[in-house]
């Protein structure tokens, strides 16, 4: 034992320690005392952890050992992080039927694929959506709320899990095909689906938060993209691009329209402004169904097959990316990010067609019903 009597901080080793770290004495870190080289090399890969730390790199540096696909190439600079368990919703509040099912299958969904019929909803029905949508776009604004530099997307999948509780709402992408969150959380590079995890947001990044509940049978679906902190100009033209293709896609819809016209309007605002139209994802009908008929792709020259009519419900959720339109998927079989790690945006909203035109079901009802973005700007 040495004066001081401390012992080798080696898990098992008794011999007293006699070399203190010296990144540890330069960062002002207490203790980290050692009884040889030996010991000090053996424990580096968690000991430096205690580095990353007390930098105040936080968890995103602690995050270098955790790797869970060693062998996939990354597109972008954005991670994984460790994952915490799926939330569970009380019994009291309705479920959709992919809630138990162990697979997630919603077998309701797949019973009437590929008949393409497009739902007319009765005055009850229409209704019951008004009022899902309305608790959707609450939801969304309190995860606009928790949204900010430093905070995890899990802390926001928390907060939206808990708005959706207090409101008698089940999140519908939980356990939807098995989606292990409450909500989906897209960073930077990520077109949609990113799965919420313990990555604190970093200054200048962008998130996208999609929210879907289902309220009494009804599922209200919407999404929007947050500025973190101190965006740079050119990332603050693609949201704000992103959202102006949602705007003009909505204008066009009203009975008789084809639901192929509205990827024509989105991929021409899009490439004026030097950005692409992501492909493999599209705006989807909805009711009581989480996805069904109609199909609505975002982009130009699509085949989308039917025509608008007053009764019908279905989601435009344009992905608007800098670089290449093309998408890739992480192993984690859900997050679909860029194939160049260039940055995509995306926002979202639920659509009633009506007499003369569509009601935006999801629309924000405060702050002159602009999208949260602009609130920073
Ligand atoms: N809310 C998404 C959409 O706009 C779907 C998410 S499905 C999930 O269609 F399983 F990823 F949650
Ligand atoms: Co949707
Ligand atoms: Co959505």
């Amino acid at each position: 034992m040495d004066p001081s009597g401390r012992k080798c901080e080696s898990p098992g080793c008794e011999n007293s320690a006699k070399l203190q770290c010296p990144t540890c004495i330069k960062l002002g870190v207490p203790g980290s005392f050692f009884c040889s080289q030996d010991c000090f090399k053996s424990n580096w890969k968690s000991h430096k952890i205690i580095h990353a730390l007390a930098k105040g790199e936080g968890n995103e540096k602690a995050n270098d050992t955790f790797c869970p696909w060693p062998y996939y190439n990354f597109t972008g600079k954005l991670k994984p992080f460790p994952q915490t368990p799926k939330r569970t919703v009380p019994l009291e509040i309705g479920r959709p039927d992919y809630a138990d099912h162990p697979q997630g299958f919603p077998l309701s969904e797949q019973a009437v694929k590929g008949s393409g019929h497009i739902k007319v909803l009765d005055d009850e029905e229409i209704e019951a959506m008004k009022v899902a949508c309305k608790l959707g776009r609450e939801v969304l604004d309190e995860a606009a709320k928790v949204c900010g530099v430093g905070v995890t997307t899990d802390e926001i999948d928390r907060a939206v899990h808990e708005a959706c509780i207090e409101r008698e709402c089940y999140p519908s992408p939980l356990n939807y095909y098995e989606f292990p969150a409450s909500c989906c959380t897209s960073v930077n590079e990520v077109i949609c689906h990113g799965i919420p995890d313990t990555r604190p947001l970093e200054d200048g990044d962008i998130c996208n938060v999609d929210v879907t509940v289902y309220h009494r049978g009804f599922h209200g679906d919407l999404n929007e993209t947050f500025l973190v902190g101190n965006v740079s100009d050119k990332i603050k033209d693609l949201v704000k691009v992103t959202h102006e293709c949602l705007q003009k896609a909505i204008e066009i819809v009203r009975p008789g329209e084809k639901y192929r016209e509205i990827g024509n309007v989105i991929q021409k605002h899009a490439q004026a402004h030097g950005y692409s139209v992501v492909r493999s994802y599209c705006g989807h009908g909805i009711h009581r169904l989480f996805h069904t008929a109609p199909n609505v792709p975002h982009y130009a020259k699509n085949k989308a097959i039917g025509v608008m009519q007053p009764g019908h419900c279905f989601t435009i959720e344009p992905m608007i990316s800098m670089g290449t339109w093309k998408d890739e998927m992480w192993p984690d079989k859900w997050t679909a990010v860029t194939a160049d790690g260039k940055w995509s945006a995306q926002f979202e909203q639920t659509l009633l067609v009506n007499e003369t035109g569509c009601e935006i079901l999801t629309k924000r009802r405060e702050k002159n019903g602009q999208p949260h973005f602009m609130d920073k700007l």
